[in-house]
């Protein structure tokens, strides 16, 4: 077996959380269940690249157990939970190269590792490894029936490459699923942000000025749970039908350079670059804290703020301490990588239980389908979203209606009127 982790001794620690996150993916285990009769994906080889958690433990179980060969490895350089790690390796038979903390060079190498197997699916969080297949790997397209994408800036990218077709594969866009982004993007950043901040600074978020930069879904649960907790929110927006939907929420609204004024919290989560750039570091309160939540870490302009400040140096765990010229000081967290994973443990296992259970069917989905598939991006099929949402609510214990014959007549008619 190969790997590289950071510490096999770490694994019975990992394999207890890991336990408690499964017990908290009703829907995962259930399919999980069903994969242990069916083998769905015998000898199928998957080279997964996501953030190495305990919820993705779980799913690599489900899929091991269906009867894929995998490989996994990080799809960032500061999220992996490295008791995971040594946990999948040693309780799992998982082969994963991953180690929190591992610089860029490491980080392709372990792309690249898991990419050595000549997988039939890829399994993304970002589109690295689709990307490093395209530039430096082409020679392992035949084999690969398809792959899936769990996140906006991946989707985003992969329909960039689809549109200049640069697309090597069939791509299923398990973050465009509802029981996917709904709840994932909403409710798991959300919570798991907030969460990464206060474990990185131990701030109180009540009365505390709190600017979200973008209001996809991301920064709806930022805002949302920021407010909840006390915070006055403003947004900063580029879309207009996004910026109107942020006023009727309830925020401000204005442009970052007026928001870089009145901010103690600063939070990106637009999935574009350069969002908090040189003009507005240099309009920041002393003591301003900024952050992000997009998958890169493009979002903030580090080097900018390196070039304003004559001081660096890191005050707590995930925090650094930037002085600039005039005495002001502004607190970096986790190297503007996704503080919910940096600081904290990412979104909780309830939540990634749709979004990973939508990752496993749609593996299932490609080895059946696969022949009829484009090099296309395609959402997940609305039969398996909709089963992952009638699992959910059968777990929580959740009954809903069934439309009576006369109501899905009514549907189906453009007859009846006033
Ligand atoms: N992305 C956000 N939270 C995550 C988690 N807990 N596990 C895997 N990927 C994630």
């Amino acid at each position: 077996m190969d790997y590289d982790i950071k510490e096999i001794k770490l694994a019975a620690k990992g394999r207890l959380r890991i336990e408690w996150a499964a017990n908290n993916m009703p829907v995962l285990q259930l399919i999980k269940k069903r994969f242990a009769k069916e083998k769905p994906l015998k000898d199928i080889k998957i080279a997964a690249c996501l953030h190495v958690t305990t919820e993705t433990a779980v799913l690599m179980d489900a899929l091991k157990t269906a009867g894929a060969r995998i490989r996994l490895c990080a799809s960032n350089p500061l999220s992996t939970q490295d008791d995971v790690a040594a946990s999948l390796v040693k309780d799992f038979g998982i082969e994963t190269f991953s180690i929190k903390g591992e610089d860029t060079r490491i980080y392709y190498h372990h792309i690249n590792s898991a990419l050595d197997t000549k997988p039939n699916i890829t399994m993304d969080d970002g589109a690295d490894l689709v990307s490093s297949i395209h530039k430096n790997r082409q020679d392992l397209i035949p084999r690969i029936l398809g792959g899936t994408e769990e996140t906006t800036t991946g989707v985003i990218r992969l329909r960039a490459m689809q549109k200049d077709k640069k697309l090597p594969y069939p791509i299923i866009a398990v973050n465009d699923a509802s029981t996917k982004h709904l709840f994932d993007n909403r409710y798991g950043t959300g919570q798991s942000t907030i969460d990464g901040i206060i474990r990185a600074t131990n701030k109180l978020i009540a009365g505390c000025a709190f600017v979200v930069c973008g209001y996809g879904f991301c920064g709806k649960g930022v805002a949302m749970r920021a407010q909840g907790m006390g915070a006055k929110v403003l947004v900063v927006e580029v879309d207009p039908l996004r910026a109107l939907e942020a006023t009727m929420d309830g925020y401000e609204v204005m442009p970052i350079q007026e928001a870089a004024k009145i901010g103690d919290i600063f939070l990106t989560t637009t999935g574009n670059t350069s969002v908090i750039r040189k003009e507005h570091f240099s309009r920041m309160r002393d003591g301003a804290i900024v952050g992000n939540s997009g998958h890169f870490n493009v979002e903030l302009d580090i080097p900018a703020l390196e070039g304003l400040s004559r001081k660096k140096r890191t005050i707590r765990d995930f925090v650094d301490e930037y002085t600039l010229s005039d005495g002001r000081r502004i607190y970096l967290l986790g190297e503007g990588r996704l503080i919910n994973l940096a600081s904290a443990e990412g979104h909780p296992a309830s939540v990634m239980d749709m979004s990973f259970a939508n990752q496993a069917l749609s593996a299932e989905y490609i080895v059946k389908e696969y022949r009829n598939l484009e090099k296309q991006v395609y959402a997940v099929p609305l039969h398996i979203d909709e089963k992952i949402a009638r699992l959910k609510l059968d777990s929580m214990g959740i009954k809903i209606d069934k439309l009576t014959p006369k109501q899905e007549k009514y549907l189906s008619s453009w007859e009846e009127g006033t």
